[in-house]
Parts: C-alpha cells; structure tokens; sequence
C-alpha cells in the first residue's frame, strides 16, 4: 500500500516527497502526462469535476503500490478518494495557515494550479476552510509547516517516525 502525503496547495507536499524519497510519484505531473495538457488546459476545456474523476481513477491505481506520493490539493473533496485513503498505510498531512499558504502560491504560480488563476483569494480562503476537516480525518500523521521549510519537514518526520 502506498504513503501519501496531502495537504493544500503551497503545503510542500512535493517538495517533501523529493526529500524522502528519490522515486516519489506527483499526482499532478502524473495527470498531465496521461491527459496530455497541462491541469490549466484540461480544466479550461473539461472542468473541474472532470478532473477529479481523473484524479480519483489515478489515486485508484497508485494505492496498491508500495510508493510515496505527493496528492493534489483536492484528493479529499470526493468521499470515494477519503474511503480509498483510509485504506492507505500512511497518511501525511501538512498543515499549514492559509495566509503562509497563500503568501506561497502567489510566488510560484504553476500552470498545474487553474484554481489560482480562476479563484480570488476569498474563494480560495472558502475552499481551504472547507477542506481541513477532510484532511484531519484520514491523516495518520500531521506536520504543522506553517514554519518549516521542506527540508525541515523532511527531517521532523525522519527523526519522529
Ligand atoms: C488542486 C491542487 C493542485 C492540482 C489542481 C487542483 C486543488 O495540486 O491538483 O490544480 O484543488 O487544490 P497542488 O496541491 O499540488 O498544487
């Protein structure tokens, strides 16, 4: 079974799967290379729920496997991803407030993130809200990164498994 970590966008979730493992797995660049397009096109020509039900088929797929992987933001909205979750052997939140999260993403908008370009920041702030209960209940494990850079998280988590 796979160790997942998850979190919303700006968490560092990438970044800390680079810093455990060199053979890490990335939902987002995984979806962008089976779809073809970058996560901006694809929403802007399909949609979000369209996404997700790609994204769910994916998380399906890698479950199984005895691998690290870094989620997208989002994994949690669908109760059929929160039931697969759970299935997991490893779950890693990182959690972070949104204002440290926002500061982040404003400086490195990556075209794997429409929800940056389409939302303002009231909306984003609504979407994170919406989600922290979600990633409280299948996370085994939670990182507060509010004031740790990746490598620092990596080194927490080595030093408190
Ligand atoms: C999303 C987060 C993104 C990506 C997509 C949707 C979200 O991943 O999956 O843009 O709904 O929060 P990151 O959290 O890796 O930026």
């Amino acid at each position: 079974m796979a160790r997942l970590i998850i979190g919303f966008m700006g968490a560092g979730k990438t970044s800390l799967a680079k810093h455990l493992a060199t053979d890490y797995l990335d939902m987002d660049d995984l979806l962008e290379k089976r779809l073809g397009m970058s996560l901006s096109d694809y929403f802007a020509q399909n949609g979000e729920d369209s996404f997700r039900q790609e994204e769910h088929l994916l998380l399906k797929d890698l479950l199984p496997r005895d691998v690290l992987v870094a989620t997208g933001g989002g994994i949690v909205t669908l109760a059929e991803n929160r039931q697969l979750l759970r299935q997991a052997d490893e779950v890693i939140y990182l959690k972070a407030d949104f204002e440290t999260l926002y500061e982040r993403l404003i400086k490195d908008n990556s075209s794997h993130r429409p929800l940056l370009q389409l939302k303002a920041k009231d909306e984003l702030e609504k979407i994170y809200n919406s989600r922290q209960s979600w990633y409280e209940e299948v996370a085994t494990r939670t990182i507060d990164v509010s004031h740790l850079t990746p490598r620092e998280a990596a080194d927490f988590y080595k030093h408190s498994s």
